[in-house]
């Protein structure tokens, strides 16, 4: 589980060791309470359980300035720094790798504001996407983004990874709806680019070049985001499918019959579903298995109307025999837990064994045939098994290989070939879950040679000492 020992040549850079004057530094910026030196396991190691590293030292700033002093100390000491917020992404970015600083956001959670007018919430990086979700909804608003991991993940952590989630073919990306954002860059500088306008075509658009920087040019502590209003019914749909050529149908079909209404529109195979009832315990809502599932959210303002555009386009799925079994959410409840369903397909499947997880974006026909092709060059793999499911709509698939404990013959046979297959395809090797450690080396194939190079002179202007996240989303291999 060690991260050296997923990537034996990766070497440590040559960045200072903290000293005991360094941490009677920092402990003058954030005092006591903002520094902890011991059971940092959880720090240290990823949700995955995958990889893990071995700070000594996790700083909680309470403010900007504090996060500058900490930050500027680390830059003229040359002390590596890797930025954390709820500890949920998928590939080893937010851990240390070896003994690098974890500076978290925890402490930095206040919501400041919420315009009810203009809908408009302005909040530092540390909040959980839950507790911000609640906060809003008290004012008829929602937060146009939603993941499986609200529960744990910081809207600053949604920010850096650029989160997707279930509700893009609705709210579009998380980037579209930031107005405002203020980053401490390494070497204490604040640049403050929080606003509240929804126009302002004044010059370069800074903050999203940290959108989607997984913690490698600076930290973000504030953020202002538009809210869409929350909607008044939300209706769900559970189909089942004998192929995927089916499901794309489905969706076809839904879009057509729900135009704006939709909300989500996810799949899932039946690995998926069987790890979610047997060992969450969630029971499928349909009688008979199938080999893989659609579901189908809307979300409006008006029960019936909705109402009725579901139960035309369930009606129209049956004519075409795109699917073969379906329910309809009758309550509340059990459209939420249609949704739970897809929701912890994550963490069943953690419970299954080892999961290498791709994530990657393909043209909607070949979303599975990928799937296939991984099944296919794992079969010798004793205990191996592939589950598949993913945002339809973004043609995005997650597929997580599964073998009992961590087999690097397994990796072998998937990497590079997943990357090789989604660049022949002109896909990304990450749709949603970014590049953290685990994919960093892979970038060629889905970034050109001059946008790595641009990328590269962009984190040196930022970044000159290399001190923020070393060894994720850049390659280390080089
Ligand atoms: P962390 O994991 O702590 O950090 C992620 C990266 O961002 C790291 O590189 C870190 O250094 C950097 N970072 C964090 N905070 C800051 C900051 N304030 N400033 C600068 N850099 C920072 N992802 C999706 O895209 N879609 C999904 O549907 C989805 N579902 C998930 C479901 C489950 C059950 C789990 C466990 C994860 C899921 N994820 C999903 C992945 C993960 O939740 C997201 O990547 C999330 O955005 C990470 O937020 P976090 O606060 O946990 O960030
Ligand atoms: C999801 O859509 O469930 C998330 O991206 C998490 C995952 O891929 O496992
Ligand atoms: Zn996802």
């Amino acid at each position: 589980r060690h991260g050296s020992r997923m990537f034996p040549q990766l070497k440590r850079g040559s960045f200072n060791r903290i000293t005991d004057e360094d941490v009677n530094r920092f402990t003058g910026i954030v005092g006591e309470t903002g520094i902890k030196t011991e059971e940092l396991d959880h720090y240290n190691t990823d949700w995955l359980n995958t990889v893990s590293g071995f700070t000594e030292l996790v700083i909680s700033p309470k403010s900007v300035e504090e996060v500058a002093a900490v930050l500027r100390h680390c830059n003229e000491r040359r002390l590596a720094v890797v930025p954390q917020g709820g500890n949920t992404g998928l590939v080893g970015g937010s851990n240390p790798v070896f003994d690098e600083i974890v500076l978290s956001l925890e402490r930095l959670n206040n919501i400041s504001h919420i315009d009810p007018y203009a809908g408009i919430v302005e909040c530092e990086a540390g909040v959980i996407l839950q507790n911000l979700s609640d906060k809003v909804g008290e004012h008829g608003y929602t937060v146009p983004l939603d993941l499986g991991a609200r529960g744990s993940c910081f809207i600053g952590g949604n920010l850096a990874t650029h989160a997707g989630g279930l509700r893009v073919v609705r709210y579009g990306q998380l980037r579209g709806s930031v107005l405002g954002m203020r980053v401490v860059l390494p070497d204490g500088q604040i640049l403050d680019g929080r606003s509240n306008m929804r126009k302002d075509n004044t010059g370069y658009d800074i903050k999203q070049l940290f959108i989607g920087s997984e913690g490698t040019l600076g930290v973000i502590t504030d953020v202002s985001l538009l809210l869409p209003q929350s909607p008044v019914s939300v209706n769900m749909a559970l189909l089942g499918c004998d192929s995927f050529d089916d499901v794309i149908k489905c969706y076809r079909l839904s879009r057509q019959c729900l135009g704006e209404i939709v909300s989500a529109c996810e799949f899932m195979d039946s690995l998926c579903m069987t790890s979610v009832n047997d060992i969450l315990g969630l029971a499928s809502p349909l009688e008979n298995s199938h080999k893989f599932y659609y579901l189908v959210e809307t979300s409006g303002m008006n029960m019936d109307h909705d109402m009725e555009k579901l139960e035309t386009c369930i009606e129209k799925v049956f004519e075409s025999g795109c699917a073969t079994d379906g329910v309809m959410a009758a309550s509340k409840d059990q459209a939420r837990h249609m949704m739970s369903l897809r929701e912890n397909i994550a963490p069943a499947l953690k419970a299954v064994g080892f999961n290498y997880k791709y994530d990657v974006s393909l043209p909607i026909q070949h979303m599975y045939s990928l799937v296939e092709q991984v099944k296919h060059v794992l079969r010798d793999v004793p205990g191996s098994k592939v589950g598949a499911y993913g945002h339809v709509a973004e043609g995005d698939v997650h597929f997580n290989p599964i073998t009992p404990q961590f087999d690097p013959l397994a990796l072998s046979l998937i990497e590079p070939f997943v990357y090789e297959e989604v660049s022949r395809l002109k896909g990304s090797i990450s749709a949603e879950h970014g590049m953290g450690l685990k994919k960093a080396n892979y970038l060629r194939y889905s970034k050109d040679p001059s946008m790595i190079a641009m990328m590269r002179s962009l984190k040196d202007v930022f970044d000159p000492n290399g001190i923020m996240n070393p060894y994720k989303l850049l390659p280390w291999n080089d």
